[in-house]
């Protein structure tokens, strides 16, 4: 172990106790949750650092208390690291998380009922882009676009959209698309309608930092994001914007800090939506992006892919159905309606045997949310620990062995699973994989 938690176990043993079960998880499972990885150990440190216990609200060289001397050199080096890193405009590293991001965006740029489009819950975008039980569909009137029957995305279709709904804001971005983003395209389509466009990474941060994805920064107002997915750093957030003004401004006005994107989103996060920033967590970011910008990990997110593509293709040997037939980036979403086996039980029985995926929507899936026919998984954490294709050629076969040991949500071969188990544990122990942070 990293650390050993010593002052946690004498002062709060069951705190102890539960991560110590945690983290001996993390080491023994498959981690295939595409939104999942393990952070370096100097980022869990940075964590820890008393910058955890400074209150800090505003921005460097204008807060509302005393003593940031430290804290605003501190955000001041994140935010450098994030636009050098991204090649951005502006960078706010405050956000608390995903979530927050964006709905900063949305408070920066639109008012209440203005109309947003993004990708579908069922199509692969995420809760924030406009779903009917969130704040961006309560508050603003949304109109998601979706993919073909196939799951792919048709850039042409969303545009004959967009020119028929007029949305104030245009976002890209999503949770379980398994292909590229046309980045370009949908920065055209914002163009021609008049509206911004929100491109939301948090998923393909780091395939876009190590050029394997397209960039969105030449093309969108603002670009929010995750820190803990593909990044590995803290849970947390990160928005990325144009210095340009507001739509509809000009001359001189134009020049003013708040009419620009910039001073918006700055605007947006405190006072709109935030409270004081969880400066340990830009201590932690600062140290994530200072990582990815090395060497490492560009060779990281290049075998990102082609994990996922080695996994895919094992997959559809043994016969499972992928939606849009494959992968292009870190994930795969499988169908599991012609093995007949339900996507929320398949992704319990892989549990068992010890790897960790998510049951997940497909596109037009006829089942509710909490019983979807499809399972999401991807490579960002097994690549971290140095897996590679051949070990992405015997998970696909544990998949096909576990669903040929399942009859609907019945398993028949209990003894199959017991088996998958035993060697996912044999590789995970075999000492060749080792969790950074938890074991290095
Ligand atoms: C595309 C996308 N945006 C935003 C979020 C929200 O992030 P958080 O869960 O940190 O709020 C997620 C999280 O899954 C996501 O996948």
């Amino acid at each position: 172990m990293v650390f050993d938690f010593n002052y946690v176990r004498q002062t709060d043993p069951a705190v102890f106790d539960l991560a110590q079960k945690e983290a001996r998880k993390q080491v023994e499972q498959i981690r295939l949750i595409p939104s999942e990885n393990y952070a370096s150990a100097a980022v869990l440190q940075a964590l820890s650092t008393s910058f955890a216990n400074k209150y800090s609200e505003g921005y460097a060289n204008r807060r509302y208390y005393e003593g940031q001397e430290f804290v605003d050199q501190l955000e001041l080096l994140a935010i450098e690291r994030a636009k050098k890193l991204f090649g951005a405009d502006h960078a706010n590293v405050q956000p608390y998380s995903g979530s927050p991001a964006n709905l900063a965006v949305y408070f920066a740029l639109l008012k209440p009922g203005d109309r947003v489009m993004g990708l579908g819950l069922s199509g692969g975008g995420h809760l924030t882009h406009g779903a009917r039980i969130n704040f961006s569909s309560v508050y603003y009137e949304s109109h998601p676009y979706s993919g073909g029957e196939d799951g792919w995305l048709d850039f042409e279709r969303i545009r004959e959209q967009a020119l028929e709904v007029r949305p104030k804001l245009l976002i890209a971005g999503g949770t379980a698309y398994p292909r590229l983003w046309d980045f370009e395209a949908m920065g055209k389509i914002a163009h021609e309608v008049g509206a911004y466009f929100l491109a939301d990474i948090a998923h393909i941060n780091g395939l876009i930092l190590g050029g394997v994805h397209p960039d969105p920064v030449p093309h969108a107002h603002a670009v929010s994001s995750t820190t803990h997915k593909m990044l590995r750093g803290p849970r947390g957030g990160l928005i990325l914007c144009k210095d340009v003004p507001l739509h509809g401004v000009e001359g001189e006005d134009a020049q003013k800090r708040i009419n620009r994107i910039p001073g918006r989103i700055d605007r947006a996060i405190i006072p709109g939506i935030q409270g004081g920033p969880h400066e340990n967590q830009v201590a932690a970011l600062a140290v994530a992006l200072e990582e990815a910008s090395r060497p490492e990990y560009t060779e990281y997110a290049r075998q990102v892919v082609a994990n996922a593509k080695a996994l895919a293709e094992g997959l559809l040997e043994r016969g499972f159905h992928l939606v849009t037939g494959g992968t292009d980036n870190h994930l795969i979403l499988m169908d599991l309606r012609n093995k007949g086996i339900p996507g929320w039980r398949f992704a319990k029985v892989l549990y068992e045997a010890g790897i960790e995926a998510n049951m997940n929507s497909v596109p037009n899936d006829p089942n509710p949310p909490l019983k979807p026919a499809g399972v999401r998984i991807g490579t960002p954490a097994v690549t971290t620990r140095g897996m590679k294709e051949p070990e992405m050629a015997h998970i696909a076969r544990w998949f096909g062995d576990l669903a040929d040991a399942m009859d609907g949500e019945t398993v028949t071969r209990p003894d199959v699973v017991a088996k998958v188990r035993g060697e996912a544990l044999e590789l995970t122990g075999s000492g060749r994989f080792p969790v950074p942070g938890i074991e290095c």
